[in-house]
């Protein structure tokens, strides 16, 4: 399978992957031949992408560091309480603390933390499926820093729920595509404290939990809000959270730009790290986030294209690829060649591309 943006999506190619509707039922079925009017479905839901199934590389599994299944029914849990807060309606954190559970268990259990989380979330459904990527990255984190599962479980609540605050901000400010007034932005820097108070009043959840809504926007030089504080008056667990939710962002399609690919994402997040994050939680991330993700397409120093077939753990960036297009850009059938770039030292890749 590989990764195909909407726009390269062709009549009869095959979908390699489910897609849940964020209510999480199926929406359309792995094996399913695409149609001019799913595309169109898919767009207006806010999709931008789909796995496709060509038939050249089916053999290619993309690992998952948490299933489908509880992805969706963490997605569906934190939906539930962000949508029942701003109504007045009793929620409670029973099925995310639940959800939250079957994910950290799944990242302790995993033998596949090189995860190229190239993620496919909607544009409606961003703020909880990005608590959810958030979530996941976090647990990643924490598992390299070897926290306990207690710890995990509490910290991976406090992640997935770090934008709860959200909800009491108002949602045509969030949704803005233009740059906010500054009186804009002042609200929307309150989810943070809204967020702490909820999770503390409402839900009483742990005081450090509650804390990774309230800080997470810090920064280590003091440039972050809502209070400005510095690296040492940082809770560690906002500090890991931070990076998590950089890195999901910029990889993240929003209204008013297109995501990052990964090798992007990781470089930036490389930058950014340079005073603002905590150099050491990049580099726990970092030690698992694959640039060039299986499945992805890359353009390599020869002018070929190529789809990145299985990853080197010994150097992320040269994995194994098969070549699709030749340096003039005209498709090979099955036959193209398997490059190595861990034995090819003289070809390198250029740029991640979307086909
Ligand atoms: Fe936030």
């Amino acid at each position: 399978m590989r990764i195909c943006t909407l726009d390269h999506v062709r009549p009869r190619m095959r979908l390699a992957r489910t897609i849940y509707s964020p209510d999480g039922k199926i929406l359309l079925s792995a094996g399913v031949a695409m149609h001019p009017s799913y595309v169109g479905k898919l767009r207006e839901i806010g999709h931008t992408s789909v796995y496709i199934a060509d038939g050249m590389f089916d053999d290619i599994q993309v690992p998952q560091v948490v299933k489908d299944s509880t992805r969706v029914e963490t997605i569906t849990a934190v939906r539930e309480v962000m949508t029942k807060l701003p109504v007045g309606g009793k929620a409670t954190l029973t099925r995310a603390v639940k959800a939250v559970e079957s994910m950290v268990d799944e990242i302790l259990s995993s033998r596949e933390m090189l995860v190229g989380l190239v993620d496919l979330k909607t544009l409606d459904d961003y703020t909880y499926a990005h608590s959810v990527n958030v979530g996941i990255l976090t647990l990643m984190i924490a598992r390299g820093l070897g926290y306990s599962r207690g710890e995990m479980v509490d910290l991976g609540v406090g992640a997935i729920l770090h934008d709860v605050g959200k909800c009491q901000v108002d949602q045509a400010i969030l949704q803005k595509p233009e740059q906010l007034t500054p009186s804009e932005f002042e609200q929307v820097k309150r989810h943070t404290q809204y967020g702490f108070d909820t999770l503390r009043e409402e839900f009483k959840v742990n005081l450090l939990s509650a804390h990774v809504a309230y800080q997470h926007h810090e920064r280590l030089d003091g440039s972050g809000y809502p209070r400005g504080l510095k690296s040492g008056d940082i809770i560690d667990w906002a500090k890991i959270v931070a990076v998590a939710d950089v890195y999901d962002a910029i990889t993240s399609d929003r209204v008013y730009r297109r995501r990052l690919p990964p090798s992007e994402g990781i470089r930036l997040l490389q930058v950014e790290a340079a005073g603002r994050l905590d150099a050491r939680m990049v580099r726990k991330l970092t030690d698992y986030l694959v640039p060039y993700p299986i499945a992805s397409v890359v353009r390599l120093s020869t002018g070929e294209t190529a789809l990145v077939i299985s990853v080197n753990p010994k150097d992320f960036y040269r994995p194994q690829v098969k070549v699709i297009k030749d340096e003039r850009g005209r498709s090979l059938s099955t036959q193209g060649p398997v490059v190595d770039l861990a034995q090819e030292l003289d070809v390198s890749i250029v740029k991640a591309v979307d086909l």
